[in-house]
């Protein structure tokens, strides 16, 4: 491998800049050098008569390097200005491209005079998912390439587009079948004997017809009604510019942006967010290449929702699945479920009925146990008992064919206990999906003490395959996300209990961003559900000897109040409207008196969101303390892919770190001194106050 990441080669009269920066030929700060300079080698090479941009490896240029945008002294500025020499050249510049073009891969490719793609070729602009806009030049070339309709639709939506369409909306000129380079070189061969001046992207204007009238002050609303995604707002004022400026300036109009946006908290989260889900993937002490236990067929247990959920994600991935319930109609519904559900997507134009067909082939379903026997995996998705699951675990044991995996979808219990029952717990782990399954992006991956690392790695890859971000937890109760939530909850009952309001809860965290406050989330999710696992976490002994705890829940629980689905839970509702219940609030006043808890009238949002937010980050450094998460990071992921926690904020951990530790820790111990500490629920993590008292953060811990 050459040691320096670009390099001027030749083919014949034709000088090739290879670009070799793997995995992807991110754009660093070396390979940024090493194109000024090999541009600067082609221009003192007058007898070339061509240049072809061509990248070794998997893909074109796949974006500027994420990392280096950590650099205070980061700027676009030399990218951009060797764009503006290349696109300048007298002599013709062809992009081969292959792979994924995206961010500043594609905004090389379009100051280039013609691009030529392989098929499978995929372009994008995806900066707006890191929380950036396009910042070398992609917001004015696109704009006159492929119009400024599209052109926002791209940014915004920061979607690829596959090689035809492209070619269609006039971003790449051809699609070629021979090998990229190849392609290129014939193409820079032509375009040379051609002659003639070549084709600038931004000697173009953009095409009046491709901006009706209000699309960018209907963008421009719709941006400014998020103020928490700043990039939205960039990308549309930086389209007007190129619409309605010469480049010159609409390069000025961009740059003023993107250093905005560069520098905003969101964009910052959503960097460390792509890192977080990358990060997670990986196993500490595993090799990258360990041999992995091949997955061909899927069995799952229980075609209740979860269940059937799970089943939809493996067909859609293409695997053949088997789908085990023990009476027919259990399994006649689940199958219904299921068809339904594809049914209205069909119906929403968003899946083709043809391939509805295809993914409900792949699915077996059967009332006999037995059919697991040839599955690589079967995960068990039974409601919620230890008993059963240790009984299904046994039974899973004897059928299952040797180093075939067995998976608990359990949200709580201890999978060491489920994997000793199983009789070969080394193939044994925990697969947590989140509610709806076939949609929610998180699978939390529980490994027991004896998991197999190589058992544990293929759940990890098999995550990726059906599309989730995955995160390993430890076994404990709840595991990462669980187990934290249990402490928010907490708070917001016993805040409950002294006078807040389930509006006044719900309206301080989503001022967070989170879409639905604790309250409300639990309406939805089912008062029983919450009830009966605070109830089973009693009995297994997991609760703090607090006469007080989650009184509220469980009080609404006995009266039938069960939420959303009964009408009335810490909300009544008319349809799906949430108002406020006059019987909760009858509710927390008696068990206030009856638990001797002063009401009070000064309940603030800070105190809200410092005392759910800030003892479940605390619980969030104890998780770290004792190993069940492998990174702070983690837990960032799992909350954000989970449960909702909005992504501008990075993730508790995140969130944390730039609020500031010492911050936190005092708050902490402040709630310590004014409410008295019994039950440790304030006593600080040891990790937390180091961290706070070093300076370090909790989200790179
Ligand atoms: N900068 C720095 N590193 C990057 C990167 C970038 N733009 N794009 C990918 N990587 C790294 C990943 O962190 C990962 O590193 P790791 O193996 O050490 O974890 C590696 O490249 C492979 O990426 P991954 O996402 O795991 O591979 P993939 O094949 O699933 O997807 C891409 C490849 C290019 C589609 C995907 O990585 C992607 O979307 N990258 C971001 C593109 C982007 O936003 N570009 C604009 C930046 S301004």
């Amino acid at each position: 491998m050459s040691t320096t990441p670009v390099t001027l080669k030749t083919e014949g009269a034709i000088g090739v800049l290879v670009i070799q920066n793997p995995p992807v030929n991110a754009l660093s700060p070396a390979t940024v050098q090493g194109l000024i300079e090999g541009l600067a080698a082609f221009e003192a090479r007058p007898e070339l008569q061509a240049l072809v941009l061509h990248c070794e490896g998997r893909t074109f240029v796949a974006g500027g390097d994420i990392a280096a945008f950590e650099d205070p002294a980061f700027s676009a500025a030399p990218y951009n200005q060797f764009l503006g020499r290349l696109e300048a050249s007298h002599r013709p510049v062809v992009a081969a491209l292959h792979g994924t073009a995206l961010g500043g891969g594609l905004e090389l490719a379009m100051a280039c005079h013609w691009r030529v793609a392989a098929p499978t070729t995929r372009v994008g602009l995806p900066e707006v998912k890191l929380g950036l806009i396009p910042g070398s030049l992609g917001t004015q070339r696109l704009p006159r390439l492929a119009g400024a309709q599209r052109a926002l639709d791209m940014m915004l939506s920061g979607r690829m587009v596959g090689a035809a369409e492209a070619q269609a909306a006039g971003i790449i000129d051809e699609i070629s079948d021979a090998p990229p380079l190849q392609a290129a070189l014939a193409r820079a061969q032509a375009l040379a004997l051609a002659g003639g001046t070549p084709r600038r992207t931004s000697a173009l204007t953009v095409d009046p017809a491709s901006l009706p009238d209000g699309l960018l002050d209907q963008a421009l609303a719709k941006a400014r009604s998020q103020p928490q995604y700043p990039a939205h707002e960039a990308i549309v004022e930086s389209v007007r510019a190129a619409a309605t400026l010469p480049f010159p300036q609409g390069e000025q109009v961009e740059a003023e942006w993107f250093a905005r946006v560069l520098r905003s908290g969101t964009s910052q989260a959503m960097r460390h967010l792509f890192f977080a889900e990358r990060a997670a993937e990986k196993i500490p002490g595993l090799p990258k290449d360990v041999a992995l236990r091949p997955i061909r067929k899927v069995g799952v247990l229980g075609a209740g929702t979860m269940g059937g959920g799970i089943a939809m994600c493996f067909i859609n991935a293409g695997y053949d699945t088997v789908l085990v319930e023990a009476s027919s109609e259990a399994l006649e519904r689940g199958l219904a479920t299921i068809r339904k559900n594809y049914d209205a997507t069909v119906s929403k134009g968003r899946l083709a009925a043809e391939e509805r067909d295809r993914r409900l082939a792949r699915l077996t379903p059967s009332l006999n146990d037995t059919d697991f026997a040839d599955c690589d995996i079967v995960i068990e998705a039974v409601f919620e008992n230890m008993a059963l699951k240790q009984q299904i675990a046994q039974r899973l044991g004897a059928i299952c064919k040797p180093g075939a995996i067995i998976a608990t979808n359990t949200s709580t219990l201890d999978v060491d206990q489920i994997a000793a029952a199983s009789g070969r717990a080394a193939d044994v782990l925990g697969t947590h999906f989140f509610s709806p399954a076939n949609v929610m992006r998180l699978l939390e991956v529980v490994r027991g003490a004896q998991t197999a690392p190589d058992a544990l790695a293929t759940v990890m890859q098999l995550a990726k395959r059906i599309g989730k971000v995955a995160a390993v937890s430890g076994v404990c109760y709840g595991f990462i996300g669980n187990r934290m939530a249990e402490v928010y909850m907490r708070e917001a009952e016993f805040l409950l209990l002294e006078g807040a309001t389930p509006t006044q809860i719900d309206g301080a965290i989503e001022s967070l961003g989170l879409a639905m406050g604790p309250c409300r989330m639990l309406d939805m999710a089912g008062i029983d559900v919450g009830a009966k696992t605070v109830i089973e976490y009693e009995k297994a002994g997991g609760l703090p000897p607090d006469p007080t705890y989650r009184v509220v829940v469980r009080k609404l629980f006995e009266l039938g109040h069960f939420g959303q689905k009964t009408g009335a839970g810490y909300y009544r509702y008319e349809g799906r409207t949430p108002l406020a219940n006059p019987e909760t609030q009858a509710v927390c006043e008696a068990l206030a008196q009856q638990h001797g808890i002063a009401r009070r009238s000064d309940i603030t949002d800070t105190e809200i969101i410092e005392r759910l937010i800030y003892s479940m980050v605390n619980e969030g450094a104890r998780i770290l303390e004792e190993g069940i998460a492998y990174r702070g990071s983690d837990i960032d992921v799992v909350w954000t892919a989970g449960y909702g926690f909005p992504v501008h904020q990075g993730g508790p951990m995140f969130l944390a770190d730039q609020t500031g530790l010492p911050l936190l820790v005092q708050r902490l111990d402040h709630y310590a001194a004014v409410r008295g500490n019994p039950f440790g629920y304030w006593s600080v993590s040891p990790l937390l106050r180091r961290l706070a008292a070093e300076g370090g953060r909790l989200s790179r811990s």
